[in-house]
């Protein structure tokens, strides 16, 4: 591969994901978009980006969604899991008591994983939530990983990583070698393809957002520009979490750490005192 095709892939992928891909990770280009290659009839990655340049929309999204990273698992880094029970959930409970709605955003949503711990958390509640309307809406760049959210069924591997005996019993049932996730579980999440740089339009409001393992491959422009729009569909009380190598310190100020809870984020320092008060005083 010329630097010059370094360079032309690159920059699309940058303009198209946010992703940022540096010539060091150039064995990553050969990796992923040698299937890509292999799928089109096409001799190697120099002919796939041969192709690109002639404008193939089609290719482009294709590329694009063979370079994005998905990996996940359920209740991944265990922390903000454990934080969305004791910390989030009583503090909204409280703070929605009148309203008895609740918006959680997993802003990229990957193959379920994460959306499905938070629902799981909830299901958990029991009668206790029973008259709340809490939505669940999982977003992701890839339509491909998507379908897998939304067709709910696992490897043994994938529900070894995380997933409480207890609950895959509970909430998955096997089929052949997979596990597959019960139908009210997987109709409590929306699922919907979206792209972090497009405009944060049609999305509604969310007092939750889960914002995890996906700034890490954006330079900090657009880090702190996504951040920004997320800070704009949050109310003043709302909870942001990131991922366990993602902070907002040094990139934005429109939200701040929680003193007393590692990895969660309020809405500007009024913010975080508000909320801070709350929980002590729940
Ligand atoms: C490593 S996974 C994180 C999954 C989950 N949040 C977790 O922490 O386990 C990163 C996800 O971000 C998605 N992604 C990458 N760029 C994106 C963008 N510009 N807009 C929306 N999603 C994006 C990828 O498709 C991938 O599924």
């Amino acid at each position: 591969m010329t630097p010059a095709d370094m360079d032309f892939i690159a920059q699309l992928l940058k303009r198209r994901s946010g992703l940022i891909i540096t010539s060091e990770k150039q064995y990553l280009l050969e990796s992923r978009l040698t299937p890509v290659a292999r799928e089109r009839g096409l001799a190697d990655v120099t002919a796939v980006i041969a192709k690109l340049r002639t404008g193939d929309e089609a290719l482009a999204r294709t590329v694009v969604e063979a370079m994005t990273t998905n990996e996940s698992f359920f209740f991944r880094d265990k922390t903000p899991f454990d934080q969305f029970e004791k910390v989030i959930l009583p503090a909204m409970l409280k703070a929605r008591a009148a309203t008895k709605r609740l918006r959680i955003w997993c802003a990229a949503a990957s193959s379920g994983q994460e959306p499905y711990s938070l629902s799981m958390i909830l299901k958990e509640k029991g009668a206790q939530l029973a008259d709340w309307r809490i939505e669940i809406v999982g977003t992701d760049i890839s339509t491909e990983i998507l379908a897998r959210a939304t067709a709910g069924v696992y490897s043994q591997f994938e529900v070894q990583r995380g997933l409480p005996i207890q609950l895959l019993m509970k909430y998955f049932k096997k089929e052949g070698e997979q596990w597959r996730i019960n139908d009210e579980l997987r109709s409590s999440i929306q699922y919907r393809t979206f792209n972090l740089l497009d405009p944060f339009t049609g999305l509604g409001n969310f007092d939750i957002v889960y914002c995890r393992n996906v700034l890490i491959y954006f330079d900090e422009a657009t880090k702190r520009g996504v951040l920004t729009r997320v800070a704009q569909l949050m109310p003043a009380d709302g909870f942001l979490l990131l991922g366990a190598a993602e902070t907002v310190v040094g990139v934005t100020d429109v939200f701040a750490p929680m003193e007393s809870a590692r990895g969660l984020y309020v809405k500007s320092a009024t913010a975080k005192h508000e909320a801070m008060a709350k929980i002590s005083a729940a």
